[in-house]
């Protein structure tokens, strides 16, 4: 998407096969190209969250096993490679996906041919995430276009939670890519932008990315979602995921649980707009099976931001030594689901459903 005119993706690679991230740390107040040369480097940069969204997770894991073989590690130490690049987020199953992906593609490879083949499988994966996302915008403008015909408007206004946007996957995002096509049909689209504590990712990510792409938005905190729907101003909820599953029920950033239930009560659609690597086949009950990352005790008692003299701090919002708890993800039952809303069409939250997708993707 379009960041001062000009077009980026959230990660790219040049001829030399050199790997560049945008440090989304300190978006929107820096714009800083980072480039990850080893796998410590890459493994930080998921870990810390220079990159994040689970897409994007994934793409960087792909160019981190090509990356650690051009570095000089060798086929035997593909095992380790993959076991440090999966300790650093534990949530989003595409990290998972993209390891299983570059495995595939490598064992039978042998170690003159490795680095290309590394190389040209990530590669393939980052030009995947592009087609999938741009796929979720095409299938997600139907949806936006029926609930148009129904409320017998051109005026949508969506609310999204956390940054499913361009900067968590290679181009386009999950839930921003029906919004972005929606723009390009004509349609008049405002966007309510969830803060997203603690990090915040909708006030310095999302916020961020639908200004520069002349998305009309209004930053909101967590909380006024429930009245704004109350009141009626909201015709649909749109978020991403980090892992679905097979029974369809939704992990997501912090506090998704709670829109899906404001959404139910004031009968507003709540949609979840995923690729399909985002569905983790092997598991059914996500409030049982899916792992919850617990993050630092410093993102919900700190909050950064820009000080005079353009210089980015954080400051502590509570009394020194305030003991706290930081879940990163909570699970949305399917039951509060409208509909899952693929890069392979638009499927109902349940079993049977999903089975269908299965069956088309295998
Ligand atoms: O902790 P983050 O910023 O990696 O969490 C991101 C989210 O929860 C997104 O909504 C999700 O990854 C979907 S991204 C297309």
């Amino acid at each position: 998407m379009i960041v001062n005119g000009k077009h980026y993706t959230s990660i790219w690679r040049n001829e030399k096969k050199q790997v560049f991230i945008i440090d989304q740390r300190i978006l929107p107040h820096e714009f800083k190209i980072v480039e990850l040369k080893n796998l410590s480097d890459f493994c930080i940069a998921i870990k810390d969250m220079l990159v994040r969204g689970a897409p994007l997770i994934g793409v960087t894991a792909a160019y981190a096993v090509a990356v650690s073989l051009l570095s000089g590690h060798k086929k035997n130490d593909l095992d380790m490679i993959c076991s440090n690049l999966l300790e650093t987020r534990p949530t989003a199953v595409n990290l998972f996906w993209a390891l299983e992906e570059m495995k595939k593609a490598l064992l039978s490879v042998n170690d003159d041919d490795i680095l290309e083949q590394a190389f040209k499988k990530a590669d393939e994966i980052f030009e995947h995430d592009i087609i999938s996302n741009k796929k979720i915008g095409e299938n997600g403008l139907n949806i936006i276009q029926e609930i148009l015909k129904k409320k017998k408007s051109n005026k949508i206004n969506i609310l999204t939670h956390c940054n499913a946007g361009w900067l968590a996957t290679v181009d386009w995002g999950t839930a921003t890519s029906p919004i972005y096509h929606a723009k390009k049909k004509g349609i008049d689209v405002h966007v309510f932008v969830d803060e997203t504590r603690p990090r915040n990712q909708g006030a310095q990510l999302t916020a961020w990315e639908l200004s520069h792409n002349n998305i009309n938005h209004d930053l909101i905190v967590d909380n006024a979602g429930g009245h704004l729907m109350q009141h009626g101003e909201i015709d649909m909820v749109l978020v991403g995921s980090d892992r679905t599953t097979s029974s369809g029920d939704v992990c997501n950033k912090i506090g998704t649980y709670l829109k899906a239930l404001s959404a139910k009560d004031n009968n507003i659609p709540f949609y979840v707009a995923l690729p399909n690597s985002t569905i983790d086949w092997n598991l059914k009950n996500g409030l049982t099976e899916i792992p919850i990352e617990e993050r630092s005790h410093e993102e919900v008692s700190y909050v950064q931001g820009l000080l005079e003299g353009n210089k980015i701090e954080k400051v502590n919002i509570s009394l020194a030594g305030t003991s706290c708890r930081n879940p990163a993800f909570d699970v949305t039952p399917s039951r509060l689901v409208s509909g899952l809303i693929t890069d392979y069409g638009v499927y109902q939250a349940d079993e049977n459903s999903l089975k269908k997708l299965k069956e088309l993707t295998e």
